[in-house]
């Protein structure tokens, strides 16, 4: 354990004399490495190794030829590439895509809305543990706690988030963290993906807490139908940019890359996950589950953010490169939203074949058309279904629509500080 007093004691101990190092070898080894390549570590070791405390042979020596032979040109091809303009970044040179300038400096900002989505994820910080389950393992365990339907519904629902948390986060870290290029998007890239992971933890808590069959759940993704589709759905988004070799920069590789974007940021994470949050938070309201849907809550209050990031970065792009967004576009994105709402309404279907928790089928694929025309209408397209409404106004009130609203509607300032869940 830390403790401060011990602190002043390690100061006042004398560390072992600095081995000294050759400078004028050191500098006639720079040169020779700049005039020819990296000769092997062997070849300098009689010339190197003078100092009585490292041992010949030893790993310390082995460690002082490696750093005497370091070769500083590595890396600098890249840094010369972005630093070709000027040494310092400027707002203006700072782009979503296909940015050449110094991404490794996070200022001066120029998407403050992607910081402040950084800084709200972290104020909202939670654990899975945090969260008490022993209501939720007595009724799983109980023989008439839950219905059939019901138990289906978290068997189901379970099985879907458990991957599904996995193949956004592959996404963001695999393929998409590399392509965008902005240092703040991807600062807040690296907290959704921090998130994504303690989602997917807080679905195996739940999984584990439960006792429920963990290859069952794990492979639903793979072995029931209405969860599988989903999955390979969203994967082939993945497999088109995640190859190393996968570079921007032409329209058909930025409009895939946009494509990505809108599979993920507004299909899965924005219609693929509605129907089982609607149903598990039913359930809590039910005061059943209460946990477990608990546990959904926080997951739903981070996914919101999500889903506006993605969609905020979206429509900078559209900014940004507007050749972009032509009517082919438009139209492969609106066909992208109606097929996961389609296959959305399907997993509605198979998982309440009969009214369970006060829904049915047919109301969920209402609600499931609304948040689509929300989709649409969020990316600038036109509404699909007219008449639809909110058959479930107690999803917005948790949700919260003004929570929901990205950057290009208005500034989300609702977040509180700290990890409580506070919907107010
Ligand atoms: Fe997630
Ligand atoms: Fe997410």
């Amino acid at each position: 354990m830390l403790n401060w007093d011990e602190y002043g004691k390690e100061e006042n101990t004398t560390p072992p004399a600095a081995p000294e190092i050759k400078k004028e070898a050191v500098t006639q080894e720079v040169a020779a490495q700049q005039s020819q390549p990296p000769q092997p570590a062997e070849n300098a070791v009689s010339t190197e190794s003078s100092s009585s405390d490292i041992g010949e042979g030893s790993r310390a020596e082995a460690a002082r030829i490696a750093v005497n032979n370091l070769d500083e040109t590595a890396g600098c091809e890249e840094l010369d590439e972005m630093m070709a303009n000027a040494g310092r970044v400027q707002v203006d040179q700072k782009m979503m895509i296909n940015c050449k300038a110094d991404l490794n400096q996070l200022v001066p900002f120029k998407y403050d809305w992607a910081w402040q989505k950084y800084l709200d994820g972290s104020a909202n910080h939670w654990m899975p543990q945090e969260i008490n389950m022993t209501n939720d393992i007595v009724l799983w365990k109980s023989e008439d706690g839950l219905t059939e339907d019901e138990r289906v519904i978290v068997k189901r629902n379970l099985g879907f988030f458990s991957t599904a948390d996995s193949l956004v986060a592959n996404n963001l870290v695999l393929a998409l963290y590399r392509l965008i290029t902005n240092p703040e998007c991807r600062q807040y890239i690296l907290r959704q993906s921090l998130e994504e992971a303690i989602h997917t933890h807080a679905y195996q808590y739940c999984i584990e807490s439960l006792g429920m069959d963990e290859g069952e759940i794990f492979n639903m993704y793979r072995e029931v139908p209405c969860v599988a589709r989903k999955a390979s759905w969203g994967l082939k988004y993945t497999q088109e940019i995640s190859d190393p070799d996968f570079k921007t920069g032409t329209e058909e590789t930025d409009k895939q890359l946009l494509r990505n974007l809108i599979a993920f940021y507004c299909v899965l994470e924005g219609i693929f996950f509605y129907c089982g949050f609607t149903q598990i938070l039913s359930m809590g309201r039910r005061n059943k589950m209460t946990g477990t849907a608990e546990q959904f809550q926080y997951i739903l209050r981070d996914e919101s953010m999500h889903v506006n990031f993605g969609i905020d970065v979206i429509n900078q792009i559209k900014i940004e490169n507007p050749h972009l967004w032509d009517d082919q576009m438009k139209s492969d994105a609106a066909q992208m939203i109606l097929e996961g709402t389609e296959l959305e309404i399907q997993y509605a279907r198979d998982t309440m074949p009969r009214g369970v928790l006060g829904m049915n089928a047919s109301m969920m694929e209402e609600y499931l058309k609304f948040i689509a025309n929300r989709r649409l209408t969020q990316l600038g397209l036109d509404e699909e279904f007219t008449g639809v409404t909110n058959p479930f106004p107690w999803m917005s009130e948790i949700i919260d629509l003004r929570k929901e609203k990205n950057f290009f509607e208005t500034r989300v300032t609702e977040y509180q500080v700290g990890g409580a869940l506070n919907w107010e």
